[in-house]
């Protein structure tokens, strides 16, 4: 196929960290990349500087994944800028590190309507606009080992989206559309970084078997894989990336 036949890739919240390291890549390996963020224009913007002074093709769209109207209008501006959809990578997401005692209730719904409410529209948009045969990786976490105090809402709604992604893997086969998920450990990023000592971000990194803590491209290549032709029969799997760190 030659790079101007390949479909178009949406990455929510690519604005910055991980998503960010995904749009380079996917725009790298030839895919036209729409680059969603919420609020931080500038920063989306840089990045679609970065991937067309590298020769590739890029646009910036703002539109809050938790919100029905700007879903359907990310899908309808990625549509019009480099045609039809094959790639949706649901990496929008943020984190809020309390107690459950300090916990409100706006915090649990800011969390739950961005990292849980978001995947599911945009899993819906997908599934009604995808082209056959494409690919969409949800962005998880990793949360297998010792739960980890203060991240309770957080963790529950990627448990959630882990669920999301193994069903729509089943819907979406018969049209040969895959839907993964992968799990980044602490990765160096605006979320993890924010509010930790030096101490603690060493902490977790020595918890990795690799002995450090991720970065963004770290992720991407393995979003990269998981949307290339090369991944066509991986399905309804949650993939670790996260350096042996559970
Ligand atoms: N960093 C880690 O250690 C780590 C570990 C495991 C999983 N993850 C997951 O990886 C993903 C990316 O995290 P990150 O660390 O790269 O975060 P980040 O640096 O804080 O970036 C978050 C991105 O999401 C966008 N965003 C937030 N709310 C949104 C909304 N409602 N609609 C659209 N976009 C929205 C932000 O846009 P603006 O720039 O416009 O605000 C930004 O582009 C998240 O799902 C996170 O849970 C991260």
């Amino acid at each position: 196929m030659s790079p101007t036949t390949l479909p178009t890739a949406i990455v929510t919240g690519s604005s910055r960290g991980i998503g960010a390291g995904i749009a380079r890549q996917l725009a790298a390996d030839g895919y036209p990349v729409v680059v969603n963020y919420a609020g931080r224009r500038a920063e989306a913007e840089a990045v679609v500087t970065y991937i067309t002074e590298n020769g590739g093709r890029a646009v910036a769209v703002q539109a809050n994944v938790s919100q029905t109207a700007d879903i359907a209008r990310l899908f309808e501006e990625a549509e019009a800028a480099f045609g039809p959809v094959g790639i949706v990578v649901n990496n929008a997401g943020l984190a809020v590190r309390k107690a459950f005692a300090e916990f409100t209730e706006e915090d649990y719904d800011a969390v739950m309507e961005t990292n849980l409410k978001g995947v599911f529209l945009m899993l819906r948009e997908a599934a009604r606009r995808l082209v056959n045969g494409g690919r969409i990786v949800n962005v998880s976490a990793s949360f297998q080992g010792a739960p980890i105090p203060g991240y309770g809402p957080y963790a529950a709604s990627k448990m959630a989206i882990e669920k999301l992604t193994e069903v729509a893997a089943v819907e979406l086969g018969s049209r040969e559309i895959t839907v993964n998920a992968v799990r980044p450990g602490p990765t160096r990023t605006d979320l993890f970084m924010h509010g930790k000592s030096d101490e603690l971000v060493q902490h977790f990194a020595k918890q990795a078997a690799l002995g450090r803590i991720g970065e963004p491209e770290d992720v991407a290549h393995v979003v990269s894989f998981l949307a290339s032709p090369k991944a066509a029969w991986v399905t309804g799997q949650i993939i670790g990336a996260n350096g042996g760190y559970w």
